[in-house]
């Protein structure tokens, strides 16, 4: 199994945050956002990366992580996306570095609490086809939107006005090498992109989609308030892994350091 890390895309909603550099460089509490996704995926076993970059800074990523050595990888894969031309069209340039093998596929943005790892061991042993992981919403409307029935998820809508169920599709996706074939079918979408969810409806009109529901939280960070949430996550999640007294003392050292 490889792995690919969405992380191209102009970053509009953070504007000005992004108007000089990556959305996905930007810090998450004490890291910058792509390194999240990078342990996602290096803690669920995979150790064949590709990141998918694109619009302003993208040589930074290279500066940033080089060959993964932080993250005990040997070596890290880079491809650049032009332009904002929709996640699925970020995912075919992916195609090469596939050569034939399934992916996991997870957007830039999108922070987790827990391991998939369970998931991505469903997944390889599932006769091909996809997965996809669920998170029950506040505001699902904001997101693609999957309808159950069952066991099964019977479509999915893209921001729906009124969403059929309260499970948004994360962007943490698992593809055979069909996915390449569904990409070339494609067309722009209203937002003139190519839209994940039309590939995860081919999926699901083949029968070949499953899907779990993501343990933990999970949260974008591709707005103000959803960036600060995950900020607000990742800190609270830091500090209890850390212990109390580290936190205390960790704060006692920053008050004796910090100028007056
Ligand atoms: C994208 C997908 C959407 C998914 C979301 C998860 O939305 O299109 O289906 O639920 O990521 O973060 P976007 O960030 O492009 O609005």
């Amino acid at each position: 199994m490889k792995g690919v890390i969405l992380a191209g895309g102009l970053g509009k909603r953070l504007e000005p945050l992004t108007r000089i550099t990556n959305k996905h460089l930007l810090p998450v509490y004490d890291r910058p956002m792509i390194y999240y996704p990078i342990q996602t995926l290096v803690e669920a076993g995979i150790s064949q990366i590709l990141v998918v970059t694109g619009g302003n800074n993208a040589g930074d990523f290279l500066r940033l992580l080089g060959n993964g050595g932080e993250f005990g990888l040997k070596h890290l894969d880079y491809t650049y996306q032009r332009g904002e031309g929709g996640i699925a069209e970020a995912l075919r340039l992916a195609e090469h570095f596939a050569a034939g093998e399934p992916l996991v596929v997870i957007l830039g943005d999108n922070i987790i609490e827990k391991s998939i790892r369970t998931y991505v061991q469903r997944f390889a042993a599932q006769e091909g086809g996809a997965k996809i992981l669920l998170k029950e919403v506040d505001d699902p409307h904001r997101f693609g939107v999957a309808e159950l029935r069952g066991d099964r998820v019977i479509g999915i809508e893209e921001k729906p006005k009124t969403p059929k169920s309260s499970y948004a599709v994360t962007g943490i996706y698992m593809y055979d090498a069909q996915v390449f074939d569904i990409i070339k079918t494609l067309k722009p979408s209203g937002r003139g992109e190519l839209e994940i969810t039309d590939v995860n409806n081919a999926y699901i009109g083949r029968q070949q989609m499953t899907y779990d529901i993501l343990d933990g939280w999970w949260t974008d960070a591709g707005l103000p308030e959803t960036l600060y949430r995950a900020t607000t996550l990742v800190r609270e999640h830091t500090l209890r892994q850390r212990g109390p007294a580290l936190e205390e003392d960790t704060l006692i050292r920053l008050a004796k350091t910090e100028p007056v």
